[in-house]
């Protein structure tokens, strides 16, 4: 799991029950909590806290319902599974290509400590939001690991080891935050958190776009800093070539499950749902990202072209398996994001204000209502019919 994974539902937090960051100060070092808001106020030591604003767009935990993907996966049930195909990438998994690659040097603390001032806070927030991301993908898929081996022992090993990718991900951007004195308590976020309940079928299409999607931005940022070396502001990036490929792994290994699955990809209930998840990603990217343009910019990046451009390449990977993917291309699809921006902005502002919740949340209608019409608006444009040639060999009557 990438950077993005946690993007459904963007609007369902405005009433800030969701847990959020806060950081327990402990001499030079801090430990960053995910805790609820009741216990939120002192640490043990009973020393004072920074909170840390959890955003509308935050990092999602994900859990699912295993009897039924228990089902999925049973190889006497669903004569789609492809067991050649699936022990051939349980091969790749079991390769480990990436065993020796996260490996740290003096370089980092180093150049932690050359950034300073806001540029330094939104590193940190960076470190601290992708951590999470990468922590819930290890979670979700040692869970699965753990609840399909007895019936399907090679798609159990595949998720064990994606765990074990994330886990590495995780970790490696846990000691990232170490060089600016601070550390995600993994083991508290893992109670403390909430977590969404998402149908397999919806695991599959969110999953398979937020690792396509992460594979996109971390190749992006390397090749950016590759030919711009001036803004290699931090050393975590020069080992997202290497990184991007196990999101890469994943992904595909998404996509040979959904191929199993016939039935999530074949039919107009899929086309919409395939629509609505691409919608879902590519919106909850687009306004965490404006929000932080002084991260992109600080890496030499203009924030809005570098999510267009992931958001195409994104879109055109999906192509090759969902059945209906959005006419991102379309420039009327960017307008329609710049405007979703803008509102967010309002919104955002209004969140801001020293007023009670309820005045906030009158005040917030109107603009809720704007942005539910623009989702509504890019959700509607026309698509684009997509879908994998290698469908036909399960389905040969459609065409795609
Ligand atoms: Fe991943
Ligand atoms: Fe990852």
């Amino acid at each position: 799991m990438a950077a993005e994974m946690a993007l459904i539902k963007p609007i369902s937090n405005f009433t800030r029950t969701s847990p959020k960051f806060i950081t327990s100060t402990r001499k030079s070092f801090s430990i960053v909590k995910m805790a609820t808001q009741s216990t939120a106020s002192t640490t043990k030591s009973g020393k004072p806290k920074k909170a840390i604003k959890e955003t509308l767009l935050a990092p999602r935990f994900y859990t699912t319902d295993f009897d039924e993907m228990e089902t999925l996966f049973n190889t006497e049930m669903n004569k789609n599974l492809n067991e050649a195909e699936f022990e051939a990438l349980l091969q790749e998994f079991k390769t480990d290509y990436n065993q020796t690659h996260f490996v740290r040097n003096k370089e980092f603390k180093e150049a932690a400590d050359k950034l300073q001032g806001p540029l330094r806070q939104i590193f940190v927030e960076f470190l601290e939001r992708s951590c999470t991301a990468e922590f819930s993908g290890f979670l979700l898929y040692k869970e699965l690991g753990r609840r399909l081996k007895k019936t399907n022992p090679v798609v159990a090993e595949i998720f064990s080891l994606m765990s074990r990718d994330e886990a590495r991900h995780a970790g490696f951007l846990n000691k990232g935050l170490s060089d600016f004195n601070l550390a995600l308590d993994l083991g508290f976020l893992t109670k403390a958190r909430q977590y969404t309940f998402f149908k397999p079928k919806f695991i599959f299409y969110a999953t398979y776009l937020s690792e396509k999607i992460g594979y996109w931005r971390y190749i992006t940022i390397y090749r950016h800093l590759k030919t711009n070396p001036e803004y290699q502001v931090y050393p975590i990036f020069k080992y997202f070539e290497n990184w991007c490929q196990d999101e890469n792994r994943h992904g595909d290994f998404f996509s040979a499950l959904m191929k199993a699955q016939p039935q999530f990809l074949n039919d107009w209930k899929a086309k919409l749902w395939s629509r609505f998840f691409c919608l879902s990603v590519y919106v909850t990217m687009y306004l965490n990202d404006c929000q932080r343009t002084a991260f992109y910019e600080g890496i030499g990046l203009n924030t809005k072209e570098f999510d267009m451009h992931v958001i195409i390449e994104t879109n055109r990977t999906a192509a090759r398996i969902f059945p209906a993917v959005l006419d991102v291309e379309n420039p009327e699809f960017k307008r329609k994001l710049d405007r979703m921006v803008q509102i967010n902005e309002k919104l955002l502002a209004i969140g801001e204000t020293e007023e009670s919740s309820l005045v906030k949340n009158l005040k917030r209608i109107p603009h809720v209502a704007a942005l539910a019409n623009e989702l509504l608006a890019a959700y509607l444009m026309p698509p684009i019919d997509s879908g994998s040639v290698d469908l036909a060999e399960f389905e040969p009557q459609v065409v795609y």
